[in-house]
C-alpha cells in the first residue's frame, strides 16, 4: 500500500487509476472509518484514504493541537482490508501553501445551525478542505459517515449545487457494543466518562421509541434528555433536536423521515450522535 504525501505524486497515480473512491478522514482510524473503506471497496479497489487534520475547521480553543496523529497505525489498518488503497497524507504546507487560505467555500445558512452554531466557521473549513481534496483526487465517488449527519448534508448539498461530478455514498454509524458511536475523540474520555458516554445513544433510542409509538412533542422529549444529562453531571449540552432528515429543517408533525441529533460535553470532550427515524 502506497503512502503519498504530495499533490503531484497523487495526480500521477490518479491519471491511470480508472474509477476512484475517496474516503476523507483526519486519521486516528477506528472501525467507523473502516466501514467507509469497506463500503468504498464495493465500488472499486482504487481507494484514496486521505488523512489530514484540517486546521481550517477547528475553532479557537478547540482540540487541533492535541488531535491524535497516528499515521503508521492508520496505514497498517488500511493495508489489512484494502491493500490496493492509497493513503494521501499531505503536510500542512502542501495543502495550504499560503499562510492564509484566501478562497473558501461558503456553505449556506445551515452552517450556522446545530454544530455550526457552536463551532463558527467549522463547516466553511470542512467544505473548503473537502473541495480541495476532491479537486486533487478527482474521485468518482466519496464515502461519508452518517455519524456526522450535518457534515454529510453540507457535502451532499455542496456537490449538488456546485455540480461536482461525484457520487456521495452515506455510511451508517459504527458503534461500540454499548451503543457509543465510534469517534477519534472517544480516546479523550476517562474510564468514568467512557462508562457514562453511551447515555447519549440511550436517549436517542428512548426518544426514537417514543416517536415511533406516536409521541410528537419533540421539545418535551429533548427537555427530558437535557434534564437527565444535566443531573448526571454532563457539561454543556449544545443541542438536542428533531429535524427533517432530508432537508435538516426543524421536524414537523407530518414529516416521515426524521433525524434526532445531540451534541453534548462530558468533561472536556464534545460528543455528537444521531439516529434516523422512518415513520
Ligand atoms: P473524521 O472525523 O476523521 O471522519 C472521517 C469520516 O469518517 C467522516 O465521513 C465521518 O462521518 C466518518 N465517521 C467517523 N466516525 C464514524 C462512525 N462511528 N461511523 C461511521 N462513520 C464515521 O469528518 C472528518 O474527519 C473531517 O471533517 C473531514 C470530512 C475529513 C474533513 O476534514
Amino acid at each position: 500500500m502506497k503512502i503519498i504525501h504530495t499533490i503531484a505524486e497523487l495526480r500521477a497515480w490518479r491519471a491511470t487509476a480508472g474509477k476512484v473512491a475517496i474516503v476523507p478522514t483526519m486519521g486516528n482510524l477506528h472501525q467507523g472509518h473502516m466501514a467507509l473503506i469497506r463500503e468504498a471497496r464495493h465500488h472499486t479497489d482504487k481507494i484514496v484514504v486521505t488523512i489530514f487534520v484540517n486546521r481550517l475547521q477547528f475553532g479557537q480553543g478547540e482540540d487541533f493541537d492535541r488531535y491524535p496523529r497516528t499515521l503508521e497505525q492508520d496505514a497498517r489498518l488500511i493495508e489489512a482490508i484494502a491493500p490496493d488503497a492509497v493513503v494521501f497524507a499531505p503536510d500542512e504546507r502542501e495543502l495550504y501553501p499560503h499562510v492564509v487560505q484566501l478562497y473558501k467555500v461558503e456553505p449556506p445558512a445551515i452552517q450556522d445551525e446545530l454544530c455550526g452554531a457552536f463551532r463558527p466557521g467549522h463547516f466553511r473549513g470542512v467544505a473548503t478542505v473537502v473541495t480541495k481534496l476532491f479537486n486533487i483526487v478527482q474521485p468518482d465517488l466519496a464515502c461519508f459517515g452518517k455519524k456526522d449527519y450535518q457534515q454529510l448534508f453540507v457535502i451532499q448539498s455542496m456537490v449538488d449545487e456546485l455540480n461536482m461530478p461525484i457520487q456521495i455514498v452515506p455510511v451508517d454509524t459504527g458503534r461500540d457494543e454499548d451503543g457509543l458511536a465510534l469517534s477519534s475523540r472517544n480516546g479523550y474520555l476517562t474510564p468514568e466518562e467512557r462508562a457514562e458516554a453511551p447515555r447519549i445513544f440511550h436517549h436517542l433510542s428512548r426518544m426514537k421509541a417514543a416517536i415511533e409509538a406516536g409521541e410528537r412533542d419533540y421539545e418535551k422529549l429533548a427537555q427530558e434528555t437535557i434534564a437527565d444529562l444535566t443531573a448526571r453531571g454532563w457539561g454543556q449540552i449544545d443541542y438536542v433536536e428533531a429535524r427533517n432528515a432530508t432537508n435538516l429543517k426543524p421536524a414537523t408533525h407530518t414529516d416521515h423521515h426524521l433525524v434526532l441529533l445531540i451534541a453534548a460535553r462530558i468533561g472536556k470532550t464534545r460528543l455528537i450522535d444521531n439516529v434516523e427515524i422512518n415513520l
